[in-house]
């Protein structure tokens, strides 16, 4: 029981110092690049990213 308590409080500590240090790390760095909706503007890209959700991957109409 108490070991339980112990582990769980220096996995605790564990994280905190985790996210100290990436906070402290942060001001030299670079700003992060934007994300991008997609990875690349190829044509099988382009369409997966704008017209894939309407027509489906195997771009089909969905008119039967
Ligand atoms: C918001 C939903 C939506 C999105 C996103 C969308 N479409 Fe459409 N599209 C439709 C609808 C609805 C129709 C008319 C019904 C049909 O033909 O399936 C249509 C029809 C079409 C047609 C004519 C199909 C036919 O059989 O006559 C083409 C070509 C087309 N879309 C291409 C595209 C392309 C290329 C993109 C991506 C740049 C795209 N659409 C994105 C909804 C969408």
């Amino acid at each position: 029981m108490t070991l339980k308590i112990a582990g769980g409080l220096a996995g605790c500590g564990l994280l905190l110092a985790g996210i100290f240090f990436s906070l402290a790390g942060k001001e030299n760095e670079q700003p992060p690049k934007e994300a991008s909706l997609i990875q690349s503007i190829q044509g099988p890209a382009l369409y997966e990213a704008y017209c894939a959700v309407c027509h489906g991957r195997d771009g089909k109409s969905r008119r039967s």
